[in-house]
């Protein structure tokens, strides 16, 4: 199969270019100015679009198995597709948990069955079974939750956590962290009960700023200590990122949430149990802190910690509502926006949805659009309005934290391994997306 796209505005090597891109058997061949002597089976006309890396989005919770009711695998990487995201690395709070070698060969055969993108797996610490984590091949990482969350996966011991750290170490593998301490979060829990804290906009005081600066406390200093690799998840506050910031070199990295970006506690009285996530939203100073520091380049990449629940979940009281937000299919657009809007440039997007992930994960010929790399893009049009709908979106479970807001910067078309897999809201429902390789 060979696909040529003509007069692409693509960004490769730190510039933007108009080129014409020709794909063969799932890769970038030739990335060239004139088109003469080029014969594909295939061919689109770009003139005007950018051609950017297809997106990676490495924290998903693709809930399958065991979830299904929520989401699975063919649903949640259509929903992929359509926005933009062409590989997706899963979180192992599935059912079973993904924490030994049988439950992950398991969720790769649904995956490779499914997975309309390109999939890959975290793999999940779990106390008393660290020798699993040992045999464990082809992993992006060992998923720590300091925190308690959805799913049953806790390392609140220090030493646990130590031992952790040192088989990262020797297995060159990254640590990747929920911090939010758990003791913190047990407290004001107790008092939130008792004083019947029962409405989200008391979430982020029960899973307060504090708990997270201590646990990334925690977790810095056990690092130093070690020397290993570790990756901080869905850095929510200020105060967070700057204990992370002090901290950091090329063994200690971070993300952002779309969530943690664009929304902000004065959204709760809409979104009700449907902002309710961990770690919660926190405030406009904090949005805006996390975008500076995306923007220079201190954040190393944007992830969307797709955690889809069923309306109906959602809707129950706050106590009882379960924490998550959907993402992948709009956080493409979301930063497109900011680009069209003129806050952030398309080359730091590029970076942030495809390049950096690639980096800190060592995901091997993805992430940029060049010679010899994986045919795996979204192209795109910046001038290009639309409105987020609930009803439009491919999640099972059909909202997204962004209903009703207007962006700018359609995804038109969505490729994989150099097959249209997306176009123009059009989905190929047969084809299969590749495990990765780290
Ligand atoms: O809000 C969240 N939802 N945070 C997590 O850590 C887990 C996730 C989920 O799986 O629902
Ligand atoms: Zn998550």
């Amino acid at each position: 199969m060979s696909l040529l796209i003509k007069n692409a505005k693509i960004f490769s090597k730190n510039n933007f270019y108009v080129k014409n891109v020709f794909c063969e058997n799932g890769k970038i061949k030739k990335i060239t100015d004139t088109t003469e002597g080029i014969k594909a089976e295939k061919e689109i006309d770009a003139e005007n679009k950018f051609l950017l890396p297809g997106g990676i989005d490495s924290h998903v919770h693709f809930r399958e198995p065991g979830m299904e009711k929520k989401a699975d695998w063919k649903s949640e990487s259509s929903a992929a597709v359509a926005g933009g995201i062409t590989t997706v690395i899963d979180m192992p709070n599935t059912i079973p948990s993904t924490t030994t070698v049988t439950a992950l060969q398991e969720k790769r055969e649904i995956a490779e069955k499914s997975s309309l993108v390109n999939f890959g797996f975290h793999f999940g610490a779990a106390e008393g079974k660290l020798e699993e984590m040992k045999k464990a091949e082809n992993i992006a990482s060992i998923k720590i939750f300091m925190g308690s969350s959805t799913g049953n996966l806790l390392i609140e011991e220090e030493n646990v956590l130590e031992e952790i750290f040192i088989i990262g170490k020797e297995k060159n593998l990254i640590c990747i962290l929920h911090a939010e301490d758990e003791k913190i979060i047990k407290e004001n829990t107790k008092k939130a009960k008792k004083e019947n804290w029962n409405d989200v906009k008391f979430h982020n005081k029960t899973r307060s700023t504090e708990a997270e600066v201590q646990a990334i406390k925690k977790a810095i200093a056990l690092q130093k200590k070690i020397g290993n690799k570790i990756h901080f998840l869905h850095v929510s506050s200020r105060k967070g990122l700057q204990e992370i910031l002090e901290a950091k070199n090329e063994k200690i990295s971070c993300e952002v949430c779309p969530h943690h970006l664009f929304l902000n506690e004065t959204d709760l009285e809409k979104l009700e149990n449907f902002g309710k996530m961990n770690p919660p939203l926190r405030t406009k100073e904090d949005n805006e802190f996390l975008m500076r520091k995306l923007i220079t380049g201190e954040i190393n990449f944007v992830a969307t910690d797709h955690a889809p629940h069923l309306r109906k979940e959602k809707e129950k009281e706050y106590f009882d509502a379960p924490s998550g937000v959907t993402g992948v299919e709009t956080v493409f657009s979301l930063l497109l926006n900011e680009v069209a809007e003129k806050r952030i440039k398309l080359e730091t997007v590029v970076k942030v949805l495809a390049e950096n992930p690639a980096k800190v994960y060592g995901i091997k010929n993805k992430g940029k659009i060049e010679e010899g790399f994986d045919a795996d893009f979204v192209l795109v049009d910046l001038k290009k309005e639309f409105t987020v709908k609930n009803e439009e979106m491919h999640s099972k479970c059909k909202w997204t934290p962004f209903n009703g807001i207007k962006l700018k910067g359609v995804i038109e078309k969505t490729i994989i391994a150099g097959e249209i897999v997306f176009d123009k809201g059009k989905i190929k429902q047969e084809f299969k997306g590749k495990e990765i390789e780290f």
